[in-house]
């Protein structure tokens, strides 16, 4: 089976999709990393980030192995390098190249080829896997989702004006929204579930409560 879990940042899409996962005991596909990684390499060799071929290349080349909890690039731990705030800035680049796109679209496929697999993304539910069984679309208040960007970046020791998150993320949703190819919206056949007022639990509980009914009645 195939759950998709798509929606903007700080949705609590990511959080969610891990620990849904790991209930079910499917494997967890996090493609923002993917995106993330493909930056990541593209900065460590200097390469144009707007240079669409030359970032293809990179892509294609790299050697990347997704974890449930983990990413390395050719053996290299890169968990925590695809989080920093350029790493999130810069991949706006990546995610805007149509045939980087298509080239991790066809990786994600593999990746979920006879698997049990949550996913989790912008476009997972709309272009990766229009055939999944179960879709979810998530969604937050803004200001609820940039104090919740706050509060994760405190954690990790960075403090982060609010005006400033809520700024960055606005930009960050009209991009991800008005993008031609894998732009961020609901399948026809999604959930959407707003998660402002849920804890993370509850929003776990339901989502795993719809995948089980689903499982207990496919086709349905
Ligand atoms: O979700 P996360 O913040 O890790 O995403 C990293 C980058 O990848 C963002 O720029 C986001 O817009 C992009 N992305 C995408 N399609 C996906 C997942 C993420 O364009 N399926």
């Amino acid at each position: 089976m195939i759950v998709t879990i798509d929606g903007p940042a700080g949705a609590g899409k990511s959080t969610a999709a891990r620990c849904l996962a790991r209930r079910l005991g499917f494997r967890f596909l996090d493609t923002g990393a993917m995106y993330r990684a493909v930056t990541w390499v593209c900065c460590q060799a200097d390469i144009d980030l707007t240079d669409a071929n030359a970032v293809l290349d990179a892509a294609r080349g790299m050697q990347l192995d997704l974890g449930d909890d983990t990413v390395h690039v050719a053996g290299r731990d890169i968990s925590a390098a695809i989080r920093t705030p350029e790493i999130t800035r810069e991949s706006r680049h990546v995610a805007a190249n149509n045939a980087v796109r298509a080239h991790l679209i066809e990786r994600q496929r593999e990746f979920a080829r006879d698997r049990n697999v949550v996913t989790e993304g912008r476009d997972q539910g709309t272009i990766a896997f229009p055939h999944a069984e179960c879709k979810f679309y998530l969604v937050a208040d803004p200001q609820e989702r940039a104090l919740r960007r706050q509060r994760e970046l405190a954690a990790r020791g960075q403090q982060v004006a609010l005006e400033e998150l809520l700024q960055q993320q606005t930009h960050r949703d009209q991009r991800d929204a008005e993008r031609e190819f894998g732009a961020m919206r609901p399948a026809t056949d999604a959930r959407e579930i707003d998660t402002s007022n849920l804890t993370l639990e509850q929003v776990i509980d339901k989502l795993e409560r719809i995948v089980r009914e689903r499982l207990a009645n496919p086709g349905h």
